[in-house]
């Protein structure tokens, strides 16, 4: 194949700016051949570039071009000489914006060739991940992965905008350092000066944004990239990108406002106008309404009804006393059919197994001929019916499915006697049933509006969780995290510490932790004392954090911040189910890079060099 040189052609613009009004102008266009179509004496190229398409027709009359687009495959690279015209009538495409015109090609240059592609970049949607993935660069060039980059650059760049109109200085926290607390495992990268040291990559900024507010600071930002070998999933990335920051001064409230405020930004450069304050609710009532920590509130909340039943009611039928019954509200299914809802019970008591929760809905309890189950089920639909208008207005009850969970008398299985095990678990199951409506009853709007967009903040978590497997405290945000003054006060960090509160805080979307932060603790003594309510003694806290604990000594000012996950605010905004969508270079499942296939062992003499030694070689 005899391919041309660029020489000093120039392009005029770009394929996918070309309008009606462009007709008759002359102009250079340089693309990639999305498809090709050969009519004989014309043949007709949808040259391609990243802003969109324009049709190029080349007459055969114009010999040399037309032997050269008769040579064209699909992504070969050509640069088209020509004239803007309208196409004829009947012939426009009002589903490209460049539909109404095409350009006339006076001179074709083939600038380079291309293999015939393992799948091609103008299909919508290709089925296999690890060939897309293998192929990125051609899989990049599709248009669906082109506009979720665009999105993600505009995005990246309305947060970086509005930080810095806020006063916010953006700074580099160093890639090669010691550990950080996040709670996964660290990617380590061996010394070759120092043998058998190691650095780690940073899980986050969290220490270094720490310090950089003793340093005085004041309010610090970083689109920062962090490292976490941790087991993935479509929402986590080995690597992934962070906007992080952090203010010296600050109530809660001022960095609601600021996280606020950069991501209507965010959603503003995708076209969606936010109406912040976002709602906020305590970790407990998270729990008590919805059943997790990041609630979903694209589904009505979950009702309790624990109240209406009284202690008799519950002899009764058979339910434990000081266990919250709850109700499921799943609007918009209809009336099920007998089989459906057969179907359903099957299902809801598959997934409680011999928990000793059980079901039953609210057809059966009204229809009981049981005068006491009549009695409950006009309170019950009344509970539940306020929820259902406090969600959607005023809509009807017949219209959903209303499932009613109680731990059965004598069976405690798994939750013994746990009310928040059985929020939870009846919180899972509201998740499940949810998705499993969404799609057939369109539960959830698909309109790209605000209102597709449930935000809420969740505050007061719990400072500590209990490590059943070493029996130990952990911190549950990370020992960073200042707890509530009360709690420090009231003696709890050594008397009662499931009972204290920390001050951190997420920041939750459709069901997704968006991000989490916290007020942190600026005094020595305070983060000498939570380290070893976590079981770190004095001397392992100054092998590990004495860096910091010195830092504290210098006039540390109260500070605190948030991080929010960028590849995940992205996602969503490109309505993506998977991380992978919006990271140009993801790692698989295995965290493994395809296209570049990493990891790869090394060489003896680069181990050597760095003095290590593979035990073992799978
Ligand atoms: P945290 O660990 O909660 O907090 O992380 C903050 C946000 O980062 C995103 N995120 C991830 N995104 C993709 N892949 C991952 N593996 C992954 N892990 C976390 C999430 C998450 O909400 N230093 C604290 C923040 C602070 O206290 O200021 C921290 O890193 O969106």
């Amino acid at each position: 194949m005899n391919l041309d040189f660029l020489g000093t052609l120039q392009r005029t613009g770009m394929c996918g700016e070309l309008r009606a009004e462009n007709a008759g102008q002359d102009v250079v266009l340089m693309g990639w051949v999305n498809r090709r179509r050969d009519h004989g004496g014309l043949i007709f190229l949808d040259l391609r570039d990243r802003s969109g398409i324009t049709q190029v027709v080349v007459d055969e009359k114009v010999t040399a071009a037309h032997a050269k687009a008769d040579a064209a495959r699909p992504e070969y690279v050509v640069a088209v000489k020509g004239r803007v015209r309208r196409r004829g009538e009947g012939l426009q495409n009002p589903n490209m914006p460049t539909g109404e015109i095409e350009v006339v090609a006076s001179e074709l240059l083939l600038l380079n060739e291309a293999k015939t592609p393992p799948f091609s970049p103008a299909e919508d949607a290709i089925a296999n991940e690890e060939v897309r993935l293998k192929y990125r660069y051609l899989d990049l060039r599709r248009t669906e992965m082109q506009a979720n980059f665009a999105l993600r650059s505009r995005v990246a760049m309305a947060i970086r905008n509005y930080l810095v109109g806020e006063g916010f200085l953006e700074i580099e926290t160093p890639f090669m350092t010691r550990s950080t607390p996040e709670g996964a495992r660290d990617y380590l990268v061996p010394s070759r000066i120092h043998a058998g040291s190691f650095y780690a990559l940073p899980q986050s900024p969290q220490i270094f944004k720490q310090i950089l507010m003793v340093s005085g600071f004041d309010r610090y930002f970083q689109i920062a990239r962090c490292f976490r070998d941790e087991d993935l999933r479509a929402d986590r990335q080995p690597e992934f990108t962070q906007i992080d920051l952090e203010m010296s001064f600050p109530q809660m409230d001022t960095i609601f406002r600021v996280a606020e405020g950069f991501l209507t930004a965010a959603f503003d450069a995708a076209g969606i106008q936010l109406a912040p304050p976002f709602v906020r609710m305590t970790y407990d009532e998270a729990i008590h309404n919805y059943g997790i920590d990041k609630p979903d509130m694209r589904l009505p909340a979950m009702v309790d009804l624990s109240d209406v039943l009284t202690q008799q009611l519950r002899e009764t039928l058979k339910i434990e006393q000081g266990l919250p019954v709850l109700a499921l509200v799943i609007p918009k299914t209809g009336r099920l059919s007998g089989t459906a809802r057969k179907a359903l019970q099957s299902e809801v008591r598959h997934h409680f197994g011999d928990t000793g929760l059980d079901s039953l809905d609210l057809d059966r309890l009204a229809m009981s001929p049981n005068q006491v189950f009549q009695l409950l089920a006009g309170q019950i639909v009344s509970r539940v019916h306020l929820e259902l208008e406090r969600f959607c207005g005023d809509e009807d009850l017949t219209d959903a499915t209303v499932i009613v969970v109680t731990p059965k008398l004598g069976t405690p299985a798994l939750w013994n006697y746990d009310p928040q095990w059985i929020y939870k678990r009846v919180g899972a199951l509201r998740l499940e049933l949810g998705a499993k409506f969404a799609d057939k009853h369109k539960l959830f709007e698909q309109t790209h509006t605000a209102a597709d967009f449930k935000f809420a903040w969740v505050t007061d978590f719990p400072m500590y969780e209990w490590n059943e497997e070493t029996k130990t405290w952990d911190a549950a945000h990370h020992p960073f995290t200042s707890p509530h003054e009360d709690d420090i006060r009231a003696g709890r960090l050594t008397n009662d510490k499931g009972a204290v509160r920390a001050l951190a805080y997420d920041v939750v979307l459709n069901g997704t932790e968006l991000g989490s932060g916290s007020i942190r603790i600026h005094r020595k003594d305070v983060q000498a004392e939570i380290f070893r309510s976590l079981g770190m003694t004095d001397a392992e806290a100054h092998e590990r954090f004495g860096f910091f604990l010195d830092a504290l000594e210098y006039g540390t000012p109260p500070h605190g911040g948030i991080a929010l996950g960028l590849d995940r605010i992205v996602m969503i905004l490109a309505g993506a189910t998977s991380l992978r969508e919006v990271i140009a270079f993801p790692k698989t499942a295995k965290a493994i890079d395809l296209m570049v296939d990493a990891p790869t062992p090394v060489s003896d003499l680069q181990l050597r060099d760095l003095h290590l030694r593979i035990a073992t070689r799978s």
